[in-house]
């Protein structure tokens, strides 16, 4: 008998199996405002005028190989694919178009930035992912096929037809990242045959939800909120997506930690975010973060990766759970030096150890479980999970 076709919903379950347990992808903002350094929105922020702004695609000369270096630091950090910007909003092509000469092979890198960063990502065994925004302020109808149907008509089969390209010229895609859909609707953008064209050519890609579709998964944006179906938070580094060589501050090894608990517990992933220099270079101290949270993973990965299991927890002072099956981790990040209780598990806990390390003497009371022999330095300072069955 012939295999019986998979549903609409066992297909999507089916293309997302690698997502959902892939955790934590790294994100790459990179594009003509990397040479201005003050966020990928500077054009519009700034308004700066086209004419001007157009002159940063001949500047732009990047240097050899930089996506070698970005997949090699992904794959040390434990994250598992990456996510791309192919076009944002500016409008240049990091790759090659017959759509358009204003993209990397005709103007100034004169090279296919989008090949490279493909070829790099397989080189180390990651899953390829290309963010595309719709929204084009370069393209002369990228605003008016909102008030005129021919502009609209040139828009929307240019926009289709530069996602086709991206979709048969870079061999197996795994993401197509719609991005920022102003100012047309779903059937302005005729978003479902954009779909299904996606589909038809990338038979085991999944989309996300930014073309005006909910797509096979969602993208809270800054913050992170579990969802009922696959979802993935994106998060900046340091508060801008584009190369921000003026931000103080960066999310710390410890905080991009809790994120991953977090997204983790809710049975999402972590797009974490890099906004590479002009010439490729992921800046200080981004490089050491990643490292150091890839080290922690290395070690600890299992209560991370495959502890996606819902749970309803109370919140607590000094750390936060996840949970696979009967196992639960509680991810320890203020460690208290001295036995202490967890309150409110509604379970019985018959061991518990230091992940990697010492076992603990259990006291159970109701929902008081007391841990013994609790070391008086924290095993591990970054965030040191205990496992509890
Ligand atoms: C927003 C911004 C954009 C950024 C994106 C990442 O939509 O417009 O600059 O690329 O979020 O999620």
């Amino acid at each position: 008998m012939p295999a019986k076709p998979l549903t609409e919903e066992q297909d999507r379950e089916r293309r997302l199996a690698w997502f959902r347990r892939a955790r934590f992808g790294m994100f790459i903002h990179w594009g003509l405002y990397s040479q201005l350094g003050r966020h990928e929105w500077v054009m519009n922020r700034e308004r700066i005028p086209l004419a001007e702004y157009e002159q940063l695609a001949d500047t732009w000369k990047p240097g050899p190989w930089p996506a070698r270096k970005w997949a090699k630091l992904a794959k040390a950090a434990g994250q598992r694919y990456l996510v791309m910007t192919t076009k944002h909003h500016e409008g240049f092509c990091l790759f090659n178009s017959e759509l358009t000469d204003y993209n990397a092979v005709k103007r100034g890198p004169k090279r296919d930035l989008v090949a490279e960063y493909v070829e790099a990502c397989h080189a180390e065994g990651l899953k390829v992912g290309f963010y595309y925004s719709l929204m084009d302020w370069h393209h002369p109808d990228g605003a008016q096929c909102k008030v005129n149907e021919k502009a609209r008509r040139r828009f929307v089969d240019f926009i289709h037809g530069q996602i086709a390209e991206l979709c048969t010229n870079y061999g197996k895609i795994d993401i197509m990242w719609y991005d920022v859909s102003w100012p047309l609707d779903a059937a302005g953008w005729e978003s479902e045959k954009m779909n299904a064209m996606v589909y038809k050519l990338q038979p085991d890609i999944i989309i996300n939800n930014r073309n005006q579709l909910p797509g096979d998964f969602g993208t809270p944006e800054e913050h992170i909120v579990a969802e009922t179906r696959a979802w993935e938070a994106c998060m900046t580094f340091n508060g801008s997506w584009g190369y921000g060589p003026i931000e103080p501050e960066y999310r710390t090894p410890r905080q991009v930690l809790g994120m991953l608990r977090q997204v983790a517990a809710g049975g999402g992933n972590l797009l974490l975010n890099c906004g590479p220099s002009p010439e490729g270079i992921i800046p200080s101290p981004q490089p050491k973060i990643l490292k150091q949270v890839g080290e922690w993973l290395g070690k600890y990965g299992e209560s991370i990766y495959d502890a996606t299991d819902p749970m309803q927890q109370e919140w607590s002072f000094l750390g936060a759970f996840t949970r696979k099956g009967d196992t639960l981790y509680y991810h320890v990040n203020r460690w208290p030096g001295q036995d202490f209780s967890i309150g409110g598990l509604h379970c019985t806990i018959e061991s518990a150890k230091i992940m990697g390390g010492k076992k603990l003497k259990v006291v159970q009371e109701k929902d008081r479980v007391l841990l013994k022999g609790i070391p008086a330095e924290a095993p591990d300072p970054l965030c040191t999970p205990i496992e509890l069955k």
